[in-house]
């Protein structure tokens, strides 16, 4: 692909998480105008307000990274703004504006409900808004939070073990029980993410769990043997405990339904009894046994992924993703990029996916890095297909920013906010700081001033 040809292109990056981000650098190393429109105010999503907060080494090298790509002179930023059908800009304003494509990499921002009884009985929470919570993203860093003792978490993926480092090294609460509708054998933490809250297991109550679930496990071919290795090799690596709590594991149990401690609070959670059966592909599912138990929480935390925000208006799939062309026209490793419309049988034209919004709730920050850079090869590939547009777009939306009602941030306000931030951790002695709330945020870039003379 030639640099030269792509002087003429503008495309829009919706979302500027490391798949966005990534994708811009691409987009724009190859020579296009692209305009990087951030729901947030700091650019990083997941990177981050996921990241574990102690990762400070990796999410330093990571905000050094996605600076060096917004400082690139030929993307834009525009932070504090959201693009969606209820938002201030909508993916269509955008088309009109004369955008020549659009990637959109808003990430999985719609919560996974499962419609169970109880599931909006206080205390009862999605994972994702504790972690923003905890990485203090405004408005989550400023919510209230009916945080008990005894904390029940719904799923064994990675996200479960940053909550149980959470909750256990942090808030130390008095029990934290994590449950799997499936077997030990089929956990999905790493065992890395098990360290800091490995020496709180109460290996008692895992070997009775090991105990029960062995001869189902054996049944469909896994070796509950291994299984237990895996669990207990996060030993070797463990932190030391800095607290009481009790951590255990409750397999093979699906959640049923939340009881109400008759003040809308919950009380405990119901789960149903399940059992193994071997898919031809030599994985398992849990299939419901139709008996029931309670198990005693104060706090009940779903950890089972996310799915993509519908309020974005892109058609989706039959599992809830925004659908892709199932024959893509600009295929990368045989990965469909393109937005598709099921209905009508057809893409939709000039918008493309990445990363957590192409599939939600998947991989790690590399896995969204190689994601955005393919889907801005699958771009370009596109914009050689079709001529320049002769509008000015991103003249376009510096008008439209102009006319909202809110500041919206550029890069070298950022830059203010970093040195502010440096600032307040320096003097508090603290490893790093971020304010809580937007307000905070615009007024130390001489922004807030602006908001309430507009
Ligand atoms: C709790 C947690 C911990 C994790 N820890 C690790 C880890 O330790 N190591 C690791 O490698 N990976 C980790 N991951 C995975 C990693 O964070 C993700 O793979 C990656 O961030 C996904 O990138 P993305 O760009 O697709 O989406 P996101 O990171 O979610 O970024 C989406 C961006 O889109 C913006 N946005 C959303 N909606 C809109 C809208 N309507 N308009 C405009 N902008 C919008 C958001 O502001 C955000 O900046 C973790 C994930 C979670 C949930
Ligand atoms: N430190 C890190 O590196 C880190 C930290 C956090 C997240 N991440 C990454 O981010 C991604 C998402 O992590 P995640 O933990 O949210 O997802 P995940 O790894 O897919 O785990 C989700 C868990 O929820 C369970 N689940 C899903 N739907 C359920 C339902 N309806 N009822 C009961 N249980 C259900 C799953 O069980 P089944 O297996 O039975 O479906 C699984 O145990 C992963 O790629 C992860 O590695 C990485």
């Amino acid at each position: 692909m030639e640099n030269k040809k792509m002087d003429n292109y503008s495309v829009a990056v919706v979302g500027a998480g490391p798949a966005g981000l990534f994708a811009a650098r691409e987009l724009a190393q190859a020579g296009a105008q692209v305009a990087l429109i951030n729901r947030d105010i700091k650019a990083g999503g997941l990177a981050e307000y996921g990241i574990y907060p102690s990762k400070l080494k990796m999410k330093d090298g990571l905000r050094r990274q996605f600076q060096q790509v917004l400082a690139l002179p030929n993307i834009e930023y525009f932070g504090h703004l959201s693009v969606s059908l209820d938002d201030e800009l909508t993916l269509s304003e955008l088309q009109e504006m004369g955008f020549d494509a659009i990637l959109v990499t808003v990430g999985a921002q719609g919560t996974k409900k499962l419609g169970l009884p109880g599931e909006d009985l206080r205390g009862v929470y999605h994972a994702k808004d504790i972690v923003y919570h905890y990485n203090r993203l405004p408005p989550f860093a400023q919510q209230q939070f009916a945080i008990g003792k005894h904390i029940v978490c719904i799923g064994v993926g990675n996200v479960m073990a940053d909550i149980a480092h959470w909750a256990i090294r942090e808030l130390k609460v008095d029990q934290f029980t994590a449950i799997a509708r499936r077997g030990p054998g089929d956990v999905k933490f790493t065992k890395k993410e098990l360290e800091s809250v490995i020496r709180n297991l109460d290996q008692a109550a895992l070997d009775a769990e090991f105990e029960r679930c062995a001869p189902i496990m054996r049944a469909v071919g896994q070796d509950p043997d291994a299984a237990k290795a895996f669990i207990l090799s996060a030993m070797e690596g463990a932190e030391e405990p800095v607290s009481q709590t009790r951590f255990s594991f409750q397999f093979l149990a699906s959640p049923h339904r939340m009881l109400d401690d008759g003040k809308g609070g919950v009380r405990a959670i119901e789960v149903e009894e399940t059992t193994l059966a071997a898919r031809p592909d030599g994985s398992t599912t849990a299939n419901g046994l139709g008996t029931y138990h309670e198990i005693p929480a104060d706090t009940v935390i779903f950890s089972i992924g996310d799915r993509v925000d519908t309020g974005m208006g892109l058609p989706l799939d039959k599992r809830g993703d925004f659908a892709k062309n199932p024959e893509p026209r600009f295929p990368i490793n045989e990965i469909s990029y393109e937005a598709y419309n099921p209905e009508m049988k057809q893409p939709v034209e000039g918008i493309f996916l990445a990363g957590w919004a192409r599939e939600a709730s998947v991989g790690l920050v590399g896995t969204a890095r190689k994601d955005g850079t393919n889907a801005a090869q699958a771009v370009l590939s596109y914009l050689s297909t079709i001529q320049p547009r002769t509008e000015q777009p991103l003249e376009a939306l510096n008008a439209k920013v102009e006319m909202l009602q809110k500041p919206v941030v550029r890069a070298a306000d950022l830059k203010k906010l970093e040195v502010a931030e440096a600032a307040h951790a320096a003097e508090f002695g603290l490893p790093e700081y971020k304010f809580a709330s937007n307000d905070e945020m615009l007024a130390v870039m001489g922004l807030a001033r602006q908001r309430e003379t507009s």
